[in-house]
């Protein structure tokens, strides 16, 4: 494979968020979270794997309360297309009722993926249930949500790093890069 890419993935187009910005933000939301969860001693951040898990664990190092962590699988993707249904491949271990919970997703596309996992867990009756996400591609949303926590908006790219993939490449890229579909389909056929 000839590449001339100063990426370590030739299908990457550009940086569109920064490992700094990054950095930044999730210690912003850091803040917001020990500020809003202050009289909370059962809070729980309850990621989506495998996307979320570089994100929860550098958001975690910035709550400053009593907190732990866990985590769902749920696939509803192949490839670069959603589904549109949420499929539970392995859930969390810990009881969550009566624990305030932060649902923690990489990125809100459709809306599918946050909307059905919640309503799934505030059937398990927790004493609060909020959502958050890096990412957020407002213009794909396909039913109606509201994210409580956002990292960053961003426009309707395809996008790896920071532990987001494109079938499974790009997830330890420490910034968020946009993918250059055409150059992906070209190394490694359909990405669906
Ligand atoms: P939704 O259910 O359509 O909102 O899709 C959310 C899920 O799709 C996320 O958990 C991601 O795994 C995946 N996803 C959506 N857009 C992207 C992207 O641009 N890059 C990587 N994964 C994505
Ligand atoms: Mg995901």
């Amino acid at each position: 494979m000839n590449t001339n890419s100063i990426f370590p993935y030739p299908f990457i187009d550009q940086i569109i968020i920064s490992e700094d910005d990054i950095r930044n933000r999730v210690q912003e939301l850091g803040e917001l979270i020990t500020n809003d969860y202050m009289d909370s001693e059962k809070l729980v951040l309850l990621g989506l794997l495998r996307g979320s898990v570089m994100f929860v664990t550098d958001l975690m190092r910035h709550i400053k309360r009593p907190m732990t962590i866990d985590f769902m699988s749920v696939s509803s993707y192949s490839g670069t297309k959603s589904s549109g249904f949420v499929r539970i491949d392995s859930d969390h271990k810990s009881t969550i009722n009566d624990w305030d919970v932060i649902l923690i997703d990489d990125i809100v596309d459709s809306g599918y993926t946050i909307h059905t996992v919640r309503r799934l867990l505030s059937d398990r009756k927790p004493r609060s249930l909020r959502t958050c996400a890096l990412l957020d591609k407002v213009e794909r949303h396909k039913v109606e949500i509201e994210i409580d926590y956002i990292g960053f908006s961003i426009p309707d790219y395809f996008v790896v790093g920071y532990g987001l993939d494109l079938a499974e490449k790009g997830r330890n890229l420490p910034y968020i890069a946009s993918v250059d579909l055409n150059k992906y389909k070209e190394l490694y056929g359909d990405a669906d």
